[in-house]
């Protein structure tokens, strides 16, 4: 069927353009890689301009309510370009599709949508451009026939860091959430559906994958596939040619010390952690359902700085959590300056429709700001010294792209994920090179390239 409308669109696709904004996690920019796959292999090709492109797509997320709002912003934002442009092609998709409520503000509110999609269905994307094209009217479909152990086939933003699925979904249901809600329950992919696709794109060149899951420390629950995280993760530190292997994310109530032992004996898994806090008082743990006490936290964050000295850790924290105290913010600051992260992603509480938190009473906003600008505080001189350790040491790095600034920078990073700026000719991206630090700021550490 895809082959035969194919081929009758032909010429239809011939020089169109696509642009695509990708909002939230790592999941969501690995399935907008997915999605531009798919329109290429239709006949698209990129624009950077969105309001030029004939296919303009917005891949939602719904985990704090300012994304949203971001969202319908934007695509309110084309209703005259749409008007005038009726042949342009305008379709939104993604973990707000995968909700009823914010799926019917883009049916009654939004006419100028044309195709909305969710997380499930991205492999038939092809067929309802087609059914679109055919009836030219709206196609509106969020089925879940998605195969999760499809070879799945993307254009990675670059031709040596791939992210790799290994599972969808959460079981974790902390109340705050609305993941488990919008990507559904776990899981997991076949193990040897996953080795496949890296040994696949080690072929392809590539050198660098992160595996991809809400929560990857869970891989393998549920299934008949004897394989826990850690020995997916050693199997896939072996394959030859992978050069670093980077994960994300682990909810601390199962990080087990075989991962820890894992990653300890494979040099080409980083030594970075991502371990989301969230909190550091056990009340409001308690309430987010995060089945873990800060001790329990900081004993874990402990083994891993023993296990694999001069691991980086960064963090989640959520400030603002209804019933959260001034004694339990405390708590929190207390607890990151116990750990020394190394970054940390800090957000402002957004109560979301239909999670258990969502009918708890909230914080002033006035409150939640200053706690918020406080942890800030605490946190920028932290990562700064953290960074002011590399300064004088000869670091290997992997160069990414040109900084946005000035071209003649390259920006990379280090396996600990430390942002790198150095001089260094554009052949060089996708190489590794060392780097010896001479400056540093919070958030980045620079210096020159050793010959
Ligand atoms: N409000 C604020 N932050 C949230 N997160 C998830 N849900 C919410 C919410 N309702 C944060 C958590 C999670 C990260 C991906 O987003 O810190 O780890
Ligand atoms: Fe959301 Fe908790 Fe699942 Fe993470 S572990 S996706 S915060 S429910």
């Amino acid at each position: 069927m895809e082959t035969l409308q194919k081929e009758k669109y032909k010429d239809y696709f011939k020089g169109k353009t696509y642009n695509i904004t990708t909002f939230g996690c790592q999941m969501n920019e690995h399935d907008s890689e997915r999605i531009s796959y798919i329109l290429e292999d239709l006949g698209y090709t990129y624009t950077n301009e969105r309001e030029e492109a004939d296919f303009i797509i917005f891949n939602t997320c719904l985990v704090r309510e300012n994304a949203e709002l971001k969202l319908y912003g934007q695509v309110s934002s084309l209703k005259r370009l749409k008007r005038e442009h009726p042949e342009k092609i305008i379709s939104v998709c993604g973990c707000m599709m995968q909700t009823t409520e914010a799926r019917q503000v883009i049916i009654d509110k939004h006419p100028e949508v044309d195709i909305v999609f969710g997380t499930k269905n991205i492999n038939s994307l092809g067929d309802l451009i087609f059914r679109y094209l055919e009836t030219e009217e709206r196609v509106i479909d969020v089925s879940t026939d998605d195969v999760k152990d499809d070879f799945e086939k993307y254009n990675s933003t670059n031709n040596f860091q791939a992210y790799v699925n290994i599972m969808r979904g959460c079981d974790n249901y902390c109340t705050y959430c609305i993941v488990p809600e919008s990507r559904g329950r776990e899981e997991s992919r076949r193990p040897y559906s996953i080795i496949e696709e890296v040994e696949y794109l080690v072929s392809q060149g590539f050198k660098e994958f992160t595996l991809l899951g809400q929560n990857v420390n869970s891989y393998g629950n549920n299934t008949d596939y004897d394989f826990t995280f850690p020995e997916l993760l050693a199997r896939v530190a072996k394959i030859p040619g992978v050069k670093r292997l980077r994960f994300t994310s682990s909810h601390p109530k199962d990080l087990s010390d075989e991962l820890i032992e894992v990653m300890r004996d494979n040099d080409n898994i980083c030594n970075y952690f991502h371990l989301p806090m969230q909190s550091g008082s056990n009340d409001v743990l308690k309430k987010m359902n995060r089945h873990y006490t800060i001790e329990k936290y900081l004993e874990r964050a402990n083994k891993l700085k023993e296990e694999i000295p001069g691991i980086a850790l960064s963090t989640d924290i959520i400030v603002g959590f209804p019933t959260e105290t001034e004694e339990d913010f405390q708590k929190t600051v207390e607890a990151c300056k116990k750990v020394g992260f190394d970054s940390a992603y800090t957000f402002k509480y957004s109560p979301r429709p239909k999670t258990v938190a969502a009918k708890y009473p909230t914080i002033d906003d006035d409150i939640v700001q200053d706690r918020f600008q406080r942890l800030l505080d605490e946190l920028y001189p932290m990562f700064n010294e953290k960074n002011a350790e590399y300064v004088g040491k000869t670091v290997e790095v992997l160069l990414e792209s040109e900084s946005k600034n000035n071209p003649e920078i390259l920006t990379g990073r280090t396996d600990t994920f430390k942002l790198v700026h150095v001089k260094a000719p554009k052949e060089l991206i996708g190489e590794f090179v060392k780097v010896k630090i001479t400056d540093h700021t919070s958030f980045t550490i620079s210096g020159d390239l050793v010959k």
